[in-house]
């Protein structure tokens, strides 16, 4: 058969993410533009700034990734574009390029829901192995979520995060820590660098953390627990040793490795619960058959984490999934293949030429 060209347009939040992929699952052009090196000399991101920035890059990414493909414009099958959720000024830069792309070339535009795109991307890699419906663990900056996944688009949800998502806890508690202060961590996101930290410690029981939620009977989360004890816990070491106001604690690395072990337990003990859900027969969602973990966003970047989900998996007798490491975090590739697999599994009853009628929400 003939292959499909999807175009893919990210830019939810501060990284302007272009790629084209085609319908075996084959990257041809992936184009990332991240702006962490603007928003980390102002300890964040300025909506509107990122705004400026995704404006700026937007046609050369797409330029650029076309060449890569050594593809026209002409010859992509469809445009796929994050329209939610994400930062409305950021959304808006991805939506408006998306629909001038549509309209100039006279292709269909798919919205994609971001999070739904983090959910089926380890597919593109496994599409043999991860057959709907599956369990996935959604774990990024933004989002905290157990779902069984049906489909694109069709997502039953489980359980979710009450407070903060793990993501945000660890690039907050990063900053509370002033990791960026240790040059190899400056340009780094807050779990990758507790990640890294993590692995020099000497003593990963230095530190108490709690067990969010032990008593519920449920699937949700909460890290605001972890993340306000980790607060208190780093300023009463800071007054302890006198840490200068632009310091880092000394045994910051045990610290890390505490943190790690605490966010990890309390996604492994979620985890068990929706695989006890969906292995009871009681709620018939996988019939007979043991459902496929995936773990997806940008904390599925973690090792430790990962490997810590994948024992309770195996735990089950299920088998466990991420995407490769350059797929979890955000990017165009997984807008791309969420296009992909509208267009063959939702099919032509859902393709859009009525660009106005697609909007960011
Ligand atoms: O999926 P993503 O790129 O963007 C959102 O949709 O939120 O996830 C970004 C989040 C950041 O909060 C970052 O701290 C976290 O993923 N992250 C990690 C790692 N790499 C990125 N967390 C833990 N360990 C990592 N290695
Ligand atoms: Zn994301």
């Amino acid at each position: 058969h003939r292959l499909s060209y999807v175009a893919g347009i990210e830019t939810s939040c501060d990284d302007t993410g272009i790629a084209i992929v085609d319908s075996n699952g084959r990257v041809r052009g992936n184009v990332l533009e991240s702006q962490q090196e603007f928003h980390t000399r102002y300890g964040g991101i300025i909506p509107p700034r990122a705004q400026d920035l995704h404006r700026l890059r937007i046609k050369d990414a797409f330029e650029r990734c076309l060449q890569e493909a050594g593809l026209a414009a002409e010859e992509l099958t469809a445009i796929a574009v994050t329209t939610r959720p994400g930062l409305p000024l950021s959304l808006l830069i991805g939506l408006r390029f998306a629909r001038h792309l549509a309209r100039k070339y006279n292709k269909p535009l798919l919205p994609v829901h971001h999070m739904e795109a983090h959910a089926i991307q380890a597919r593109m890699e496994h599409i043999a192995d991860i057959e709907y419906p599956f369990l996935c663990l959604l774990i990024s900056g933004g989002h905290c979520q157990l779902a069984i996944v049906r489909g694109p688009g069709r997502l039953t949800l489980l359980g979710e995060t009450l407070d903060d998502a793990p993501g945000e806890a660890f690039d907050k508690i990063a900053r509370r820590l002033r990791l960026y202060v240790l040059p190899q961590y400056r340009l780094w996101n807050g779990g990758r660098a507790i990640e890294h930290a993590a692995k020099s410690a000497k003593d990963p029981l230095a530190y108490d953390f709690p067990l969010p939620l032990a008593q519920q009977r449920n699937c949700n989360f909460s890290f605001a627990g972890i993340k306000n004890n980790s607060f208190r816990a780093i300023r009463a070491r800071e007054l302890a040793e006198r840490t200068p106001p632009d310091g880092v604690i000394s045994n910051y690395a045990d610290f890390c490795a505490g943190l790690l072990q605490a966010v990890s337990r309390h996604l492994m003990h979620r985890t068990q619960r929706a695989l006890e859900y969906c292995l009871d027969p009681k709620n018939h969602s996988f019939g007979d058959a043991h459902p496929t973990l995936v773990v997806s966003g940008g904390v599925a970047n973690n090792d430790a984490i990962f490997a810590n989900i994948e024992h309770v998996a195996k735990a089950y007798n299920c088998r466990c999934y991420r995407p490769s490491k350059k797929y979890c975090s955000d990017n165009g590739v997984m807008i791309a293949w969420h296009g992909i697999e509208q267009l063959l599994y939702d099919s032509v009853k859902n393709l859009r030429y009525d660009l106005d009628s697609i909007d960011i929400q």
